[in-house]
């Protein structure tokens, strides 16, 4: 698979997705809460689509481009989204950060200019439980 734009070989193809790429290959990025595709800590891009990592072996990603947080800024600039977050202070603890970030850059590559509506829904399955969700909303249009 692709990881960050890196070719990676896999060894075991039974092991979580989450597990190779936060133990293996050290992207720490990639959180894991409940490990039972709940929280949506876990999330990547798997060919541009948020999965929870944990929920997914890395047999399942075999020739595919996998996206983590630390692959999301372009040439060494914040990506939209990531930028957003920070000026409408949308992050307290930031576990849930990377996931919401990426879930929201997924929309916004498809979706440039979303309704709210289309924001809780592309968020549905990110948790945050300490700074909200009026501030990731916010962050949402502002990356818009
Ligand atoms: Fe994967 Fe919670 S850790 S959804
Ligand atoms: Fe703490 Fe979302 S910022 S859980």
């Amino acid at each position: 698979m692709i990881v960050n734009g890196t070719t990676v070989a896999v060894v075991d193809p039974t092991q979580r997705l989450l597990d190779l790429l936060r133990d293996s290959l050290g992207l720490t990025g990639v959180k894991e809460g409940c490990g039972m595709g709940e929280c949506g800590a876990c999330t990547v891009l798997v060919d541009g689509e948020p999965v929870c990592s944990c929920l997914v072996l890395v047999g399942q990603v075999d020739e595919k481009e996998v996206i983590t947080i630390e692959g999301l800024d372009q040439q060494d600039a914040l990506h939209p989204v990531q930028q957003a977050v920070i000026h409408a202070h949308a992050s307290q603890c930031g576990f849930c950060t990377p996931g919401v970030v990426l879930s929201l850059a997924a929309l916004l590559a498809r979706e440039p200019n979303p309704k709210d509506d289309a924001v809780r829904k592309a968020l549905a399955g990110n948790l945050c439980r300490c700074t909200g969700f009026g501030q990731i909303l916010e962050a949402a249009r502002q990356a818009v």
